[in-house]
């Protein structure tokens, strides 16, 4: 099956055959690179070719779509979500604006343990359900890979409850997800005063059945005063690593909690979230591979001080841009609207919020050589735009779907 897209007006995120671009950092995130009045070509579920209209052979294809006026982009990736979730807490969302913060509602018992209070009892069925739903509406904004992690059951059966639904939601849905297991999320009440406990659990009896059975990827902790201590985090980490599962960690969101450097210790993929990031920490991540990933839309939802993209693009490092989406700080898991956060509030420029959702979210999971650019032999994971004359149009006309197609391995959904 052959599908020709024409006419269109720019084909962004484009990379070279002979190109291999891992992930964009510093200086050359700036540069989006693009094709004007651009045909494309998918053969099955791959991008073939493309070029100028100036220069199009003949080409024989099933099928023809006009995309005048129209841009064409990978679909993001997005490499940080929480989607699998039982409820809403919009009673919390009124508590926040009535004066409350985040971490008063997590010490009385609401946050994370509310919504694990309301996973634990909802069926398999219903938490599927709901969260293909939220999934598909995601890949109607755009979105065509994604992370999802546990951590709303905070036991060996709610944990993997999650992560059995995580597993039915890749079976059927036709878009790369990658599994986290983040059950070291917040200590479950029974564990409050006995860390140890909750931590053996994990590493004796949650970590070996997750192995066997492939159910996660990677392994994520809540690097975080009150929540999971360095040493606790090295530790749990240690262990993931034991079963193959490489950590993608939350750090640095509240506090200068030593998180970003646990995660590099650790080799993380990435360490996200980031709002508290000084000198050592950019001195840090300049020492590693470690993928600084940015979540704006929590430090929107929360109200708190916004993450210091500038700071980390400026000292040469790379920066991915992910939803967070969850029901306590971020209930959306729309990136066009990321975008905005992202350009009007952390002051990245268009082109350096798209390759953060594009190229820097496939590498942060690891689907850089399959995914997140415009490059023969990737899958055919698209974006039709409606018409708009620029890419900064995306993040400028906001609160409005910039999507009119998605093309999902190389089928038109
Ligand atoms: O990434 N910070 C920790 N975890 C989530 C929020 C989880 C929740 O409140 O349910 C986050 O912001
Ligand atoms: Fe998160």
């Amino acid at each position: 099956m052959r599908t020709l897209l024409t006419n269109i007006h720019l084909l962004c995120q484009v990379e070279g055959e002979n190109e291999a671009r891992h992930i964009v950092a510093g200086k050359a995130m700036a540069i989006l690179p693009f094709v004007e009045n651009a045909w494309l070509l998918i053969e099955n579920d791959l991008i073939h070719s493309y070029g100028t209209m100036q220069d199009i052979p003949v080409i024989a294809a099933d099928k023809t779509i006009d995309a005048s006026g129209r841009l064409v982009l990978p679909s993001w990736c997005d490499s940080h979500t929480h989607l699998v979730f039982a409820a809403s807490r919009d009673q919390e969302f009124v508590d926040r604006i009535k004066g409350l913060s985040y971490e008063d509602i997590a010490r009385r018992g609401g946050g994370i343990l509310n919504s694990a209070a309301k996973l634990n009892a909802i069926s398999e069925d219903e938490l599927y359900a709901q969260s293909y739903h939220r999934l598909l509406q995601l890949i109607s904004q755009g979105t065509g890979a994604i992370e999802i992690k546990s951590g709303y059951g905070l036991s060996v059966e709610g944990e993997l409850k999650m992560l059995r639904v995580i597993r039915k939601l890749k079976e059927n849905i036709a878009i790369p997800i990658k599994a986290t297991l983040l059950a070291a999320h917040a200590y479950p009440i029974d564990y409050k005063e006995d860390h140890d406990g909750y931590l053996n659990l994990i590493i004796n009896q949650l970590l070996p059945i997750v192995a066997t059975e492939g159910l996660a990827d990677y392994m994520d902790v809540f690097c975080e005063k009150g929540f999971f201590s360095v040493s606790e985090t090295d530790r749990l980490l240690e262990a993931g690593w034991k079963y193959g599962l490489k950590p993608k960690i939350h750090a640095n969101q509240l506090y200068y909690s030593g998180g970003v450097q646990a995660g590099i210790r650790n080799n993380a993929v990435s360490v996200d979230h980031l709002e508290c990031v000084g000198e050592e920490e950019i001195a840090a991540l300049k020492s590693g591979n470690t993928i600084p990933t940015l979540l704006p839309a929590a430090a929107f939802f929360l109200g708190i001080q916004y993450q210091p993209a500038r700071k980390i693009i400026d000292a040469g490092l790379p920066v991915c841009l992910a939803s967070d989406y969850n029901p306590g700080s971020c209930p959306s898991g729309n990136i066009p609207l990321l975008l905005t956060i992202a350009c009007t509030q952390l002051k990245m420029t268009p082109e350096e919020a798209i390759n953060a959702v594009t190229l820097n979210g496939a590498a942060a999971m690891e689907l850089a050589n399959s995914h997140g650019t415009i490059k023969k032999g990737k899958k055919a994971n698209l974006i039709i735009t409606r018409k708009m004359s620029s890419f900064a149009q995306i993040p400028y006309d906001f609160g409005n779907n910039p999507v009119e197609k998605m093309i999902l391995n190389g089928k038109i959904t």
